[in-house]
């Protein structure tokens, strides 16, 4: 079973769509997207990163330090120099605070 642990409130997303938050002692980034929420693992899988410093257009996430893109729904790396797909984890509102679900 999932563990639900709290995040952030959806407020914290409003600005860039993106946030970064600790959970369960991993860092995540969430974001949302057409007012959906998703999170995946902070750290670009290409060098030390934080993906919530980056760029979020639509569902891709730009990485600050060498500009790859992430799929934030999928986690996938679909654009150069990342290759290695970023961990993704459930995300849902609850009493007015993002949990993400970790296993
Ligand atoms: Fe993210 Fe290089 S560290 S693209």
């Amino acid at each position: 079973a999932l563990t639900w642990a709290p995040a952030v409130p959806p407020s914290d997303l409003e600005e860039f769509g993106v946030a970064a938050a600790t959970v369960g002692g991993l860092k995540v980034a969430l974001y949302t997207v057409d007012g959906e929420y998703y999170a995946t693992a902070d750290l670009c899988t290409h060098g030390a990163a934080s993906l919530a410093d980056g760029f979020l257009d639509g569902e891709l996430i730009e990485c600050p330090l060498h500009q790859g893109t992430f799929n934030v729904k999928t986690g996938a790396a679909v654009g150069a120099p990342c290759s290695v797909a970023v961990r993704t984890f459930p995300v849902k509102l609850e009493g007015g605070l993002l949990h993400v679900g970790l296993p």
